[in-house]
């Protein structure tokens, strides 16, 4: 299959998915989310495959989130949908893939970034990355799972103060909370993964896909969590905050929020 936003590279038994809008940070429109759809799904049937690394194009950006241009006229149904349908197609289903998938986190990973990034069986960071969930500034909450898999990965405290503040964090500082397991330079970072898989690769990948499996089943309490942060996300649709927020993005300026 071809793509537009994204490409795939094969090398041996390691597919390396690269999202290819570096002109727009990698931002996540509706056809690059479709395409990982597709790519991910292609790449989970091909036997040949083992493992999966997913990373930004460019030195600058793993992914800058959302693309905001896109929603920021949205309804509440239409921003409910939205979250519904990206955590259903793209951000559980990458969870829940049997092939292993490494996020290989280049540069800014914010809001849908971070989510995606979380959305992968853990992450390998260089050491110019920064993260963060930055959508309360936007009048928004995360939408593609993070309200979720932060708290999993960092601890609740250190989640909802990254949510509350919108702030970034470097990649020293994911690392000691958990949310990278490895930090390394830019030129470092596919050659550390390449060792890694190879140490996977030795392994039985049934297996591999049944641990994926169990280890995910424990929390699956929290998919009320999920429901909540759909109907929650659909809901800023309907704030002036969010106009305020999103115009406040595209026309350059410091948002100024009306408080509704
Ligand atoms: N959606 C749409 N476009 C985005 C984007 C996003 N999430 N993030 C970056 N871009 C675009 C910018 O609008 C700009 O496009 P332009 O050149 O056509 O004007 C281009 O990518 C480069 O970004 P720019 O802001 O000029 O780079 P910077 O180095 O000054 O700042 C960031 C980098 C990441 C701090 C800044 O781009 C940013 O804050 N992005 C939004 C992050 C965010 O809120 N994400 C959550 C969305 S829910």
């Amino acid at each position: 299959m071809s793509y537009t936003t994204i490409l795939i590279q094969k090398e041996a038994a390691t597919a390396i998915v690269i999202i290819n809008r570096p002109n727009k940070l990698n931002a996540l429109n509706k056809e690059t989310i479709s395409e990982l759809q597709n790519a991910f799904s292609d790449l989970q049937k091909d036997k040949n495959i083992k493992a999966i690394v997913l990373t930004g194009s460019g030195e600058k950006a793993f992914v800058a989130g959302a693309d905001i241009s896109e929603f920021s006229d949205y309804s509440v149904k239409e921003g409910r949908k939205l979250a519904a349908k990206g955590q259903k197609k793209l951000f559980d289903f990458i969870e829940n893939l049997s092939t292993p998938v490494i996020a290989a986190v280049n540069g800014f990973a914010l809001g849908g970034g971070l989510e995606l990034a979380m959305a992968c069986h853990f992450r390998v960071a260089s050491d110019n990355a920064k993260m963060g969930l930055p959508e309360v500034s936007l009048g928004l909450i995360p939408g593609y799972g993070g309200t979720q898999r932060l708290p999993q990965l960092v601890g609740k405290g250190r989640a909802l103060e990254m949510i509350m503040t919108a702030g970034m964090i470097t990649a020293e500082q994911a690392h000691s909370y958990g949310l990278v397991n490895h930090v390394t330079t830019q030129e470092e970072l596919l050659p550390l993964c390449h060792k890694i898989i190879a140490k996977i690769t030795n392994n039985s990948s049934v297996a591999i896909a049944h641990a994926i499996k169990a280890v995910n089943a424990g929390f699956k309490n929290t998919v009320n969590g999920y429901e909540q942060e759909i109907e929650a996300f659909g809901a800023c649709f309907g704030t002036d905050d969010f106009t305020e927020g999103t115009t406040a993005f595209l026309e350059k300026r410091k948002a100024s929020f009306p408080g509704s």
